[in-house]
């Protein structure tokens, strides 16, 4: 039998120069299309999470957009629930911004200023990392709330772009590992 780690894998498409020349596009639809590589996905993360922080997780937090295809499963397994950390302009009420910078010019990300109280633990998903702009700007916000982030974790990571190395003391985890 495949292992969990397989199901996920063979579910990862890759396509040539998109969205410009010279990316290869790492798409995760195929594992939201299958419901035992989806469900072996949200399995191994949560299985991570427990043994690197057992009970000690207030939160998972989802990025907007690919994040929010993970974050409330992997919220539910654990017996969370789950924040919106969405890109700017869509959130109502008190909220705080930080910028990112992306290929072409900036972007900024945004949360709602009671999502969180100041120490409270969460662990920010996403569905991958390459530069890990968008990751640190996530970890900027909760920063700025005085939440902790004991952790951020995606599906894929496209190592040669050493987005991990941007996270400075965050630990960062994820299932699939391509150059
Ligand atoms: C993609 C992906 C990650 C981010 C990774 O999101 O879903 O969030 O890029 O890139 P980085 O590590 O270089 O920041 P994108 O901004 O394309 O938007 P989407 O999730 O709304 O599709
Ligand atoms: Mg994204």
């Amino acid at each position: 039998a495949d292992s969990e780690l397989q199901l996920v894998a063979r579910r990862i498409r890759s396509f040539p120069d998109f969205p410009v020349p010279g990316v290869l596009f790492r798409d995760i639809s195929p594992v939201l299309k299958d419901p035992d590589s989806f469900r072996a996905s949200i399995s191994l993360l949560a299985n991570h999470l427990k043994k690197a922080h057992g009970g000690r997780i207030d939160y998972i937090a989802g990025l907007d957009s690919r994040g929010f295809l993970f974050g409330p499963s992997l919220a539910q397994e654990l017996g969370l629930g789950c924040i919106l950390i969405r890109k700017r302009g869509k959130l109502p009420g008190p909220t705080v911004c930080a910028s990112y910078t992306l290929e072409y010019g900036k972007a900024e990300l945004e949360i709602q200023r009671d999502a969180l109280e100041p120490g409270q633990k969460v662990v920010v998903v996403d569905d991958l990392l390459a530069t890990g702009g968008t990751m640190r700007a996530a970890c900027e916000l909760l920063g700025q709330l005085q939440a902790q982030v004991l952790e951020c974790v995606s599906l894929v990571e496209l190592t040669s772009l050493k987005g991990r190395e941007k996270l400075g003391a965050v630990p960062f985890f994820s299932l699939l590992q391509y150059e």
